[in-house]
């Protein structure tokens, strides 16, 4: 295809993309959303987003492989080096702006909100203008800012806001320490967990061990880690997995790793008929009892869901060859979990959890599936979606959550996303096969049963 060629191509697909958007917004809503809308649209938090999440990680990818390709290159590349978002949004939510100007749709002059919050006020403005300008607040009138469709995310009660803000405040410091890590001896090499670079970070004020120990030692931080998780699955649009799995067919499912019931809560919500246990760190499970016990007694009274305490590298989940099990036919859900550990300690997960799988039980992983960027490597997609020529085929931009996500793991854990070769390879070590891939726009379920 000529330079030019290309360019149209992208063009079509951005044109094309948009319009599959916009379409599903007026599905839903009746309307489209604007930047300076003041609520959330009805789509934005709707279980199965794999329609728009689709078009808008073409429109995404398109958008940014079509600057590449025309603006200056030094201009790009600057513009990957100097973004200073994350400064910005952390020091908005630490600071509630968002929940500050609740109530205030025409505005709050800055003089009075640094007052508010006790910054100085030059210093605030170009904050709010910054983030103002990627479409985050409004600037009503000058220096006048009002929250927004986008800023309603930074509000305290935002679930996404408390993983917005571990990145924001926590990430960072091992994203700053990256390349100590990757010069000094001890740290260069190494894949433990507690030589992650936000452990490196973290041990220089005095904590020992890894990141789950750091969450065991404040009540505070583990209980806004775990609404950060509910968070992730927003921004990743995980439950679309309620309405893209045949979950009629199931009638047992062990949450391993379950958090708060993130997964699980939901689950047992759309589907009654299930039984459920949940698994997880003992201190994890008291906070989730109150969780469940708020957002679904239904469930508890009617004690379609337990809670058992499990460290997952000590010993099996509940068990598959117990009678109860199978002959419900236990299923094994592991979300977000294989890619908070590297591989030593994933492969430790994928043979306890095997041990409890009868041979009718499935293990679901659902987690990102990375992929390389050539088209050469189209061959060891085996079905995940393929972006169109000739846009990068893994979309590029398009999905650039998981490739950041990736670094996420590896900052905070020392761990990894996964290409789906990977995958098949963890899975076959510790006896599992790979059944079927459930692509679902931006993550993806990976069925597996006994080899
Ligand atoms: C990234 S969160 C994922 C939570 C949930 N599955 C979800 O998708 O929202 C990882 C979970 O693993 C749990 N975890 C960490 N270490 C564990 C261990 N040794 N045994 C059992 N669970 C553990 C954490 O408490 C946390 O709930």
């Amino acid at each position: 295809m000529s330079g030019e060629a290309q360019l149209e191509a992208l063009l079509e697909i951005i044109n094309t993309s948009a319009r599959q958007a916009i379409a599903e917004y007026k599905n839903r809503g009746n309307s489209v959303p604007t930047l300076d809308a003041t609520e959330f649209h009805p789509l934005d938090f709707q279980e199965d987003t794999v329609a728009l999440k689709k078009a808008v990680r073409l429109l995404e990818g398109a958008c940014q492989q079509l600057c590449a390709t025309l603006a200056p290159p030094q201009h790009t590349v600057i513009n990957f080096a100097q973004s200073y978002d994350w400064a910005c949004t952390g020091v908005a939510i630490r600071a509630r702006i968002a929940d500050i100007l609740d109530g205030h749709p025409k505005g709050i002059h800055v003089s009075e909100l640094a007052e508010m919050v006790h910054f100085e006020k030059g210093k605030l403005s170009r904050i709010m203008r910054v983030l103002a300008s990627k479409g985050c607040f409004t600037e009503v009138d000058t220096d006048v800012f009002a929250n927004n469709r986008l800023s309603l995310i930074l509000k305290s009660s935002s679930n996404p806001g408390c993983l917005v803000r571990i990145h924001a405040q926590d990430v960072s410091q091992g994203a700053a320490v990256l390349y100590e890590t990757l010069t000094e001896p001890e740290y260069a090499t190494s894949y433990d967990p507690d030589k992650a670079p936000l452990i490196y970070a973290l041990k220089k004020k005095g904590l020992k061990g890894s990141f789950f120990d750091w969450m065991k030692e404040d009540d505070e931080r583990r209980e806004s880690y775990h609404r950060a998780m509910i968070g992730l699955g927003d921004i990743m649009g995980s439950l679309s997995v309620l309405h893209h799995y045949p979950w009629d067919t199931v009638s047992t499912v062990c949450d391993v790793g379950a958090s708060i019931g993130t997964f699980s809560l939901p689950l047992a919500k759309k589907y009654p008929h299930l039984k459920i246990t949940d698994q997880d760190l003992p201190e994890v499970l008291v906070q989730a009892k109150d969780v469940w016990a708020k957002d679904a007694p239904e469930a508890l009274q009617g004690q379609r869901v337990e809670f058992i305490p499990l460290n997952f590298f000590e010993e099996s989940p509940v068990h598959g060859k117990d009678v109860y099990y199978v002959s419900a036919n236990l299923y094994s859900l592991l979300r977000n979990i294989i890619h908070d550990w590297p591989d030593a300690e994933a492969a430790i997960i994928l043979r306890n959890v095997r041990k409890a799988l009868a041979p009718h039980s499935r293990l679901l992983i659902h987690d990102y599936v990375l992929a390389n960027v050539n088209r050469k490597s189209v061959a060891e997609y085996m079905g995940a979606d393929v972006a169109p020529e000739p846009m990068l085929p893994n979309f590029g931009a398009g999905n650039s959550r998981m490739y950041q996500q990736d670094l996420n793991m590896w900052f905070i854990h020392n761990a990894k996303e996964r290409t789906l070769a990977d995958s098949i390879a963890l899975g076959s070590a510790a006896g599992l096969r790979l059944e079927k891939v459930y692509d679902l726009a931006e993550s993806a379920v990976l069925e597996f049963r006994l080899a």
